[in-house]
């Protein structure tokens, strides 16, 4: 008997249902301003032939030559290469698979407000990508990437037309390389991954209390004694800028004063306002040593160092921090007080207000724009000057009610470990702001802040990603576009895209749950480890440094807390499994199943931990409490799904003793909490109501 009739009926089938498919739902992320899909798909094959008609340049070149590279590691196809290795390009732009027309190159070191825009146009012929200039193709090569689709047939473009730009000029990213240091693969790795989601600023934090991480060639000492030998050559700065300015990206350097500025002072304490010696902070917070604006040696170091930097990054900005100086050295030094009332600056913020001027004269001399956090909003800041704006949402309006530019990042401090959601639902003007229009137009954008107390190299990505995508669309795409499900489900497929170019966000993981398992651990061990580090999450805000008073600069950051990631994937397909069930009108012991199963399973998963070769690893018992926490959490859970099932109504009593405790084991430990208590308390909620709700709202 043959089977070749039934395999060519289900062939005809699946050929009529691709016809009909539903429209599909673009992977994109950031969402583009417009997409408009038609029928039928363009096949990506070994043949595919790229033509570049207007502007040819070597930026658009390496764009394309990188575009082409990741498009063969996906497809694992091979496309037609010279014999010198270049990708060969045909001049046929008829028949070519790929047709780049770039009105013009755009700056080759990219600056604020460039047309970043592009039109993809993709028929079942061609794709035609234009773009005003180089950047916006570049734009469009990571749109087409993500479009890239396949089926049993192949791979393949969907037949679209795609029109888009970003909404705000600057869309960046913050890396504190000061804290912990973050070298340059670092770096590198993650600025692909901004340019996969059309971020263009990566804004370096160079110096702070515990590193100074730039070489000056001046004043050697400041990188000498300021840093344990982790900084930036600047040979190592400009490959950066290069590499940067290659993916449409700027780079923005910040060198933080006159507060969070021990690290200068250990080889210049004459320039502090109190008498040292000084050595490199090694703890986190907010620091005396603050730099002494009424002696002219600290202007003569800022010049020669300025100058230095300015001729050494090519941005227009030049972010001189600002933020915390709690002026107990000003405060507490006669010569600085007496200062401050013989030049009517009348107190602590009025001289800091002072320093900002000289120093933004200083700046402007080297034709570089001034850039600070809040504070150094004052009635005598020098207009032009732009703020970042961190500590509240009216930090926004403050500033541009005073005509300054502005940024936020307020909302978007991803080292505090809050869900996507949080930053992808903080918009720096939203719909119903208070702002007027000409102070909407001096809202510039946006930087998601990686501050480093608690990253390493080895974990630093998965603080950035993949949540930092989703700052990257609030700041790029519409308003409007604001589906938090639809963004959770990009996400996780742009958060392979983003480890497809190198990010370790996910990757991480494995090699850092080995060693926490210690060598005997067996493969179900790892597997369980891996389970309850997918339920818990860091703790919030900064509560890491009550958790670990002790912890430092030098501390390993290889623990559970480091393991588990913000935004717990386990917790949120959780969350969604009792939405679903609650909104059920009926709920009877078969749609209660799945929860009574996954809570088992993770009942089984402490089992395991408790009695495996995890539980012999000497950390373990620090996080022993994670474990009894989970197993009483579950068996919470369990309970309200039994009494959902009876469809019996509990006693009075019951919900607050199962609330009460749901609340014990949401205390952190260990600098942990688990990611799955707001889920089993509406559970327990749900339970108790004498009747179902027909809808929840979250
Ligand atoms: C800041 O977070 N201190 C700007």
């Amino acid at each position: 008997m043959s089977f070749r009739p039934l395999i060519f009926l289900l062939m005809v089938i699946s050929a009529t249902m691709a016809t009909f498919a539903a429209t599909p739902l673009p992977n994109v992320m950031p969402l583009p301003v417009a997409t408009l899909f038609g029928s039928g798909r363009l096949a990506v094959t070994a043949d595919f032939s790229v033509a570049v008609r207007g502007q040819d340049d070597a930026r658009l070149r390496e764009g394309l030559a990188r575009f082409l590279h990741r498009t063969e590691a996906r497809t694992g196809l091979t496309f037609v290469r010279r014999a010198t290795g270049e990708y060969a390009l045909t001049d046929n732009s008829t028949n070519a698979g790929l047709v780049i027309e770039c009105t013009g190159s755009g700056s080759v070191v990219p600056i604020l407000g460039e047309d970043e825009s592009y039109v993809l146009d993709v028929t079942a012929g061609q794709v035609v990508l234009l773009a005003p200039t180089v950047i916006g193709a570049l734009h469009g090569f990571e749109t087409l990437l993500q479009l890239l689709q396949s089926d049993s047939a192949g791979w393949y473009w969907p037949v679209v037309k795609i029109t888009d730009q970003p909404r705000f000029p600057w869309r960046g990213l913050m890396i504190d390389v000061a804290r912990h240091w973050q070298p340059m693969e670092v770096i590198k790795r993650n600025l692909d991954g901004m340019a996969l989601v059309k971020l263009n600023v990566l804004h370096l934090h160079l110096t702070d209390d515990q590193g100074f991480r730039i070489e000056s060639k001046t004043f050697p000492r400041l990188h000498q004694l300021g840093s344990d030998g982790d900084f930036f050559t600047q040979t190592q700065m400009r490959e950066l800028i290069a590499y940067a300015a290659a993916r449409g990206i700027r780079v923005v350097p910040e060198f933080d004063i006159p507060g969070h500025a021990t690290s200068w002072v250990v080889s210049q304490p004459e320039l502090a306002s109190a008498p040292g010696p000084y050595a490199i902070e090694r703890k986190w917070g907010v620091f005396d040593p603050v730099l002494d604006p009424t002696n002219p040696q600290v202007y003569v170091l800022l010049d020669g160092f300025f100058g230095e930097m300015a001729a050494l990054f090519p941005d227009a900005y030049i972010h001189i921090g600002g933020d915390e100086n709690n002026g107990a050295q000003w405060s507490a030094n006669p010569v600085i007080q007496a200062y401050i009332r013989e030049h009517k600056l009348k107190d602590n913020a009025g001289l800091h207000a002072y320093f900002n001027t000289r120093v933004h004269a200083i700046l402007a001399q080297y034709g570089k724009q001034l850039i600070g956090w809040d504070e150094i909003l004052h009635p005598d800041l020098p207009a032009g000057s732009v703020i970042h704006s961190w500590r509240g949402p009216e930090g926004i309006a403050e500033a541009t009610k005073r005509g300054f530019s502005c940024i936020l990042s307020n909302g978007y401090y991803i080292d505090l470990c809050h869900p996507a959601s949080v930053h992808y639902l903080n918009d720096p003007v939203p719909a119903q702001s208070s702002l007027t229009s000409e102070q909407q137009k001096l809202v510039l954008g946006g930087e998601a802040t990686m501050w480093a107390e608690w990253v390493t190299p080895e974990t630093i990505d998965s603080r950035i990603w993949p949540r930092t995508a989703a700052i990257a669309e609030r700041l790029w795409s519409p308003r409007e576009v604001r589906d938090v499900s639809d963004m959770y489900r990009r996400l996780a497929v742009v958060s392979q895209r983003l480890e497809e170019t190198g990010l370790r966000h996910q990757s991480y993981l494995d090699p850092a749950l080995r060693r926490l398992a210690g060598d005997g651990a067996t493969s179900a061990d790892l597997a369980a480890l891996r389970t309850l580090v997918d339920l818990l999450e860091p703790v919030k805000d900064y509560r890491r440094g009550g958790q670990q008073p002790a912890a430092n600069q030098i501390t390993p950051l290889t623990g559970l807390a480091d393991c588990a990631r913000p935004d717990s994937f386990g917790a949120r397909i959780f969350a969604a499994q009792v939405d679903a069930l609650i909104l059920t009108k009926t709920v009877t012991t078969a749609n209660t199943g799945a929860i009574v199963e996954q809570l088992n399973a993770w009942k089984n998963v402490a089992t395991q931990l408790m009695t495996g070769h995890v539980a012999q690893m000497p950390w373990f018992q620090a996080s022993h409490l994670s474990l009894d926490a989970l197993l009483v959490a579950c068996d919470v859970g369990l309970e309200a799904a039994r009494n959902l099932a009876s469809g019996r109504t509990p006693p009075s009593g019951w919900s607050p003793i199962q609330l009460s405790k749901l609340d014990q084991v949401a205390e952190p430990h260990a600098a942990v909490e688990l990611a799955i208590i707001p889920s089993l308390k509406q559970l327990v909620n749900a339970a108790a109501l004498p009747t179902r709700p027909s809808a929840v709202t979250y």
